[in-house]
């Protein structure tokens, strides 16, 4: 099967003519070889390259690709199947913007395009390259630094956090992971994280239990959560707990057990977030809706955790308006090379910035990642690259700073 693979890149250092000349030779020899066909474009500082053929053998280029340090900053734009091949003519043929004046410079591209007129209109390879050539892909392209310019500070502890001492006979504990403002260093909220007796997995912990007691299990396993954070120095950073958005419809007063735990521990109800996910289908869509007006009201904040990654997706924004939303890992995971997350973050971003919602970034493990998501705009950020998450305590955090010149 005919497969197409569109990336972008910033080229590391200005290459002569007759380098890049002896690049695209070598490159349209290897690519002919393995029927692998395409074009390169560049307009002095990108490159846009456009890799047809079957999928095993545009992966096998594309690795190698992704590999040269000629230039960095690849975002793979597209990964499709066709019918037919845009460039059948070469292996890999130059196309530099430069050589071309302004007006004639999408013409002179079209005529190198192998499809029929039909096809060309409605080609979404031949709309990519349409844009990149008019520049309009510049209004929406983050540049970033290359992340061997940046390290992390060894982990450090957030003050002398006191290790908490569970109950012997106490059904779950706690684990905590911070979400933090890298910008200015803070920790913003920890977020309480389900474990098992002696920090079991979550999965050992929800196995034990009979499908009839899993909401009063959830509901109630955030006392121990609350407890927890009431020993903990929190000073102005809040506590999040995550609960099934089912727990707060079948257990009657739920709300009012929670601000009763959160008091009963010292606590007040705007030092809590509520994170609901949205992977479990609500049925009785208006009760839910009750229970959180409740909390709200209360002085609670509510946030959507996995956001982007479920069932509801954005209409859940139209009906909650939660203070929150978490962006789920699978979005976030390599958004530095993925165009298509990359659009569909911009998009949440936007969304949320018209809203007054606040964005948090979730399962940030790379410093590519953060970097891409700091120049979207987002300021708040939970991962592995800050912190792991910790029994009964608050993790040590390691912060990004540049390294010495
Ligand atoms: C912008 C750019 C585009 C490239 N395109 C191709 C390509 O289409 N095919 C290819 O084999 N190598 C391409 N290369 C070169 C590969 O990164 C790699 O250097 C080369 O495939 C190694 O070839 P070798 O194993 O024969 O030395 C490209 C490099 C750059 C910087």
């Amino acid at each position: 099967m005919l497969s197409t693979i569109i990336y972008r890149s910033q080229l590391s250092e200005s290459v002569s003519p007759e380098r890049l000349q002896a690049l695209v030779d070598h490159s349209s020899l290897r690519n002919a070889a393995i029927e692998v066909t395409g074009i390169l474009l560049l307009d002095g500082q990108h490159f846009f390259q456009v890799l047809e053929g079957s999928m095993e053998a545009v992966l096998t280029v594309y690795q190698r690709i992704s590999q040269d340090d000629r230039h960095f900053n690849l975002i793979e734009l597209m990964r499709d199947y066709a019918p037919a091949r845009r460039f059948g003519h070469a292996g890999m043929a130059l196309f530099d913007l430069r050589d071309y004046p302004q007006h004639k410079v999408v013409d002179a591209l079209l005529e190198r395009v192998t499809l029929s007129d039909e096809r060309i209109r409605h080609d979404r390879v031949v709309k990519f390259l349409r844009s990149f050539v008019e520049g309009r892909d510049k209004e929406t392209f983050i540049a970033i630094e290359q992340a061997d310019r940046w390290q992390l500070t060894a982990p450090r502890a957030f003050l002398s956090q006191p290790t908490w001492q569970p109950a012997p006979d106490q059904r779950c504990e706690f684990a905590l992971q911070p979400i933090v403002d890298v910008a200015s260093r803070r920790i913003v909220s920890c977020e309480a994280l389900i474990r098992g007796p002696k920090g079991a997995s979550p999965a050992e912990y929800f196995a034990q239990l009979h499908e009839s007691e899993r909401y009063q299990a959830d509901l109630h396993s955030k006392s121990y959560a609350f407890q927890l954070a009431g020993h903990l120095d929190l000073r102005e950073q809040t506590i999040s707990v995550n609960l099934l958005p089912m727990s707060l419809v079948v257990i009657e007063d739920a709300v009012e057990y929670l601000i009763q735990q959160i008091r009963h521990q010292g606590l007040r109800p705007e030092q809590v977030v509520v994170e609901v996910t949205e992977d479990e289908v609500i049925s009785r869509f208006d009760a839910f809706q009750s229970a959180v007006q409740q909390l709200k009201a209360a002085g609670i904040s509510l946030a959507l955790d996995d956001f982007g990654a479920g069932f509801a997706g954005l209409s859940l924004l139209a009906d909650f308006q939660p203070d929150k939303v978490k962006i789920d890992r699978k979005l976030i995971t390599d958004i530095h090379c993925s165009g298509p997350r990359q659009a569909i973050v911009r998009a949440i971003i936007t969304c949320c910035q018209a809203l007054e919602i606040t964005v948090i970034a979730e399962g940030v493990e790379k410093i590519e990642e953060w970097l891409w998501l700091e120049g979207a705009g987002v300021r708040y950020f939970q991962g592995f690259l800050f912190a792991r998450p910790a029994l009964n305590t608050l993790p040590p955090i390691s912060w990004p700073e540049r390294r010495p010149l």
